[in-house]
């Protein structure tokens, strides 16, 4: 059976889409489910490319167990649209970049938003920690988490894993 394939989208790719990436791997790991799954993270820029994941939010998952390995690349709607099941955007900018470059509709109904899959955070984005203190990366962090948890389950239904 092929792979589920997901792909996480921010801004920059170094702080709110490798969290999810690497939360995400984390997950499939724990419920034995890692080979039914690719998982990548993309930004709409290219302002990082080829930097891991800021250190802050390095540290912040790795003090809740977890490691973020991602190298920051841009989003590529040529390979990505075609490559990708699922493209799960972090704010309203993200989701109207990635929609905007949808090549048809079926591309435009793979793009959906993080913040959708939450159960426990009534919140309309994934906020970017970038310019905030610590605070910042542990709340994003929570909320990346919770849809995480959410997308997995839903995931698990609509591929009848
Ligand atoms: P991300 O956060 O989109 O979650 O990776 C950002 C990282 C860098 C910048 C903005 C957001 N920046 O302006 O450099």
């Amino acid at each position: 059976m092929s792979k589920v394939s997901v792909l996480f989208v921010c801004l920059g790719n170094i702080c709110r889409s490798p969290a999810a990436e690497g939360f995400f791997k984390h997950l499939l790991v724990q419920e034995n489910k890692a080979e039914s799954f690719y998982i990548d993270s993309a930004g709409t820029s290219a302002y990082h490319e080829g930097a891991p994941a800021d250190g802050r939010m390095q540290e912040a998952a790795k003090l809740r167990g977890y490691e973020l390995e991602s190298i920051s690349r841009a989003f590529d709607f040529k390979k990505d649209f075609e490559k990708f099941d699922y493209i799960i955007t972090m704010d309203h900018d993200n989701f109207q970049d990635v929609l905007d470059l949808a090549p048809d509709s079926e591309a435009q109904e793979k793009v959906t938003s993080m913040v959708s899959y939450c159960t426990q955070h009534d919140v309309n984005h994934v906020p970017d920690p970038y310019y905030k203190g610590m605070d910042g990366f542990e709340l994003t962090l929570d909320i990346i988490e919770d849809a995480c948890e959410g997308l997995f389950e839903k995931l698990m239904d609509e591929n009848k894993l």
